[in-house]
C-alpha cells in the first residue's frame, strides 16, 4: 500500500493537525479511485478537535463525504451533548458543517445501555464495514494517545481487551471509573492503516517508551498497536517527540 501516512514530526500542534489533515484528504482522493467507499474510525479527546476544525474551516470541499463512512474507536457513555462525548464534539466541530449524510455517520449512543450498545454498535459495525480473517477491517483508524500510554478505551491494566474476541468491550476509566464502549485491539490491530495523533510535553515520555524501546511493553496498551497486515504511522508535534532518540524509531 502506497505511504499515504508515514511518521513524522511537525513545529506544533496546529502545523501537525494540518498535516494529517492534508495527508488524509490525499488518501482519501487517491483510495477513491479504487473503492465506492471507505470506512474511518475517529478516536476522541481533545487532541483530534483541532484537526476537525481544520477540516471544517480549511478542506470541507475537498473531501467527498458521501462516499466517507465514519465510525468512533471509542465513547464515554454519556449523552451526545455532553461535552466528554466524542461524536458529540466530532459532530459540533465537523459534521454539522459539511453536507454528509446521517446514514455515513456511525456513533456509538452513549446514553444507551453499555451491554446492549457494544452489542448494537458491533452489529451496525459488521453490516457496514468489510471483514478480513473475519474481523472487520477498517480502512483507516486514527487514535490517540493518553499520557498513561492509554489508547482508545484501553487502559494500561486492561489488556484483556486486546486479546478478546469481541469487536467492541466495555471499559473503564481508572481514576474516573467513567464506563466507555471501546473497539478492541483485535480490531484496531485489523485495520489497514493505523495513525496515531499525538502532541503535547506530557504525552513525551510515552511517545519514547512506546517508539523506541524494542520490547513489547504490555504497560502501555498504544504500544500494542501493531496492525498485522496493514501500517502503523504517528504524527507528533516537537513537544510530545521530545525525548524520542530518531535513530532508533521502530516504527
Ligand atoms: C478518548 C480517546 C482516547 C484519547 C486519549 C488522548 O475517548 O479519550 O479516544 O483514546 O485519544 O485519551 O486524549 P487527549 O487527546 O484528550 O489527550
Amino acid at each position: 500500500m502506497k505511504a499515504f501516512f508515514k511518521t513524522q514530526i511537525l513545529s506544533d500542534a496546529y502545523q501537525t493537525a494540518e498535516k494529517l489533515a492534508k495527508d488524509f484528504i490525499r488518501y482519501t482522493e487517491e483510495m477513491l479511485r479504487y473503492r465506492d467507499n471507505l470506512y474511518i474510525a475517529l478516536s476522541g479527546g481533545s487532541t483530534p478537535q483541532l484537526m476537525f476544525e481544520i477540516i471544517a474551516n480549511e478542506y470541507k470541499n475537498a473531501l467527498a463525504w458521501n462516499r466517507l463512512h465514519f465510525f468512533w474507536v471509542d465513547e464515554r457513555c454519556v449523552l451526545s451533548d455532553d461535552a466528554e462525548s466524542n461524536y458529540g464534539n466530532a459532530y459540533r466541530l465537523l459534521f454539522s458543517k459539511v453536507k454528509i449524510p446521517a446514514g455515513n455517520i456511525h456513533f456509538i449512543h452513549g446514553g444507551n445501555d453499555p451491554l446492549n450498545e457494544a452489542v448494537r454498535y458491533s452489529g451496525e459495525i459488521l453490516s457496514f464495514v468489510p471483514c478480513v480473517n473475519n474481523t472487520p477491517a477498517f480502512d483507516l483508524i486514527f487514535l490517540g494517545m493518553g499520557n498513561d500510554g492509554h489508547t482508545a478505551s484501553i487502559f494500561p491494566g486492561q489488556t484483556e481487551l486486546f486479546d478478546c474476541q469481541a469487536i467492541c468491550a466495555i471499559s473503564q476509566h481508572p481514576q474516573t471509573c467513567q464506563k466507555r464502549i471501546t473497539l478492541t485491539g483485535k480490531v484496531i490491530n485489523n485495520a489497514s492503516l493505523v495513525v496515531f495523533l499525538v502532541t503535547g510535553s506530557n504525552k513525551a515520555d510515552k511517545v519514547k517508551a512506546i517508539i523506541n524501546s524494542e520490547s513489547i511493553s504490555l504497560l502501555y496498551p498504544a504500544k500494542r498497536i501493531k496492525p498485522s497486515n496493514g501500517a502503523l504511522s504517528w504524527y507528533l508535534d516537537k513537544e510530545a517527540a521530545n525525548f524520542l532518540d530518531l535513530d532508533k524509531l521502530t516504527i
